[in-house]
């Protein structure tokens, strides 16, 4: 998949697929997957360094963990996060955030939220770099916001991120990920827009969905929001592994006389 990809998917009525991707573990096993693009969102605060919520992201952190991603995963389309406040600063202080998670091996990057920074964005595209954009529940505002809500559910909220996503596109953004809103709105976003929407929690007419690798896995089995599928009982079954090879250890069965050296 490469940038202009996106748009031909969308014209084609191709769907994208996208997942989060922090390591270079899981980005080896990625690299071979039929994924189309892996995200290597700024919920690695949460997810690998056990914050309550991604404001803990910060710059060196991302381009850490989109290195990573690249090493393990050469030939995928890798979006970047910009963290928390990131593209917030003077113009030149984000650039040199912008560079950071390129030369890191971003092939794009990706921005929470539209008002006080479309001309920021129009610069950033401007620059060269691929800008997604990111509209609903943006969990950097998550204070803002009051929680991990469904956002867009009354009228004027709905025609905020509606007119938000036009501004995001004439900024210049080649994608953008719509998460938790209702489906109609979803649908009516994706419908006037000619650059894709991924969504994530935000109903099946999107032209794409993402989720968390690890939620998708299931790793935490009592997180299960509406809007996500566990295509596995990963810990369940990772935990079995362990404690069956804690227990192999434990009676003398591991290792056996095949797995020793003579
Ligand atoms: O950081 C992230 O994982 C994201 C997805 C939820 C879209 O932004």
């Amino acid at each position: 998949m490469k940038l202009h990809d996106f748009h031909r998917r969308k014209v084609a009525a191709e769907k994208i697929s996208m997942v989060t991707c922090y390591d270079y573990w899981s980005a080896q096993l990625l690299n071979e997957s039929d994924m189309d693009t892996l995200l290597v969102g700024d919920s690695l605060a949460m997810v690998m360094h056990g914050f309550n919520s991604t404001v803990h992201a910060t710059v060196p952190m991302m381009a850490m963990h989109i290195a990573a991603v690249r090493r393990g995963a050469p030939d995928k389309f890798i979006v970047g996060d910009m963290p928390f406040l990131a593209a917030r600063r003077e113009r030149g202080e984000v650039l040199d955030a912008v560079c950071e998670l390129m030369q890191a091996g971003s092939n794009a990057i990706k921005i929470e939220g539209a008002a006080g920074q479309l001309d920021t964005i129009a610069h950033v595209v401007e620059s060269g770099v691929p800008v997604m954009g990111h509209l609903g529940l943006t969990p950097q505002s998550v204070e803002g916001l009051g929680g991990h809500k469904v956002q867009g559910r009354t009228e004027s909220d709905a025609e905020k991120i509606y007119r938000d996503a036009m501004s995001l596109q004439e900024a210049g953004c080649f994608a953008m990920v719509l998460e938790c809103v209702p489906q109609h709105l979803g649908r009516q976003i994706t419908q006037s827009l000619d650059i894709p929407t991924i969504g994530i929690g935000a109903g099946s007419y999107t032209d794409g969905q993402v989720l968390v690798l690890q939620d998708m896995l299931g790793m935490q089995p009592s997180f299960k929001p509406k809007f996500l599928r566990h295509y596995l009982d990963g810990h369940r079954q990772l935990s079995d592994a362990v404690n069956a090879f804690h227990h192999d250890v434990g009676k003398g069965a591991f290792p056996n006389c095949e797995e020793v050296y003579r």
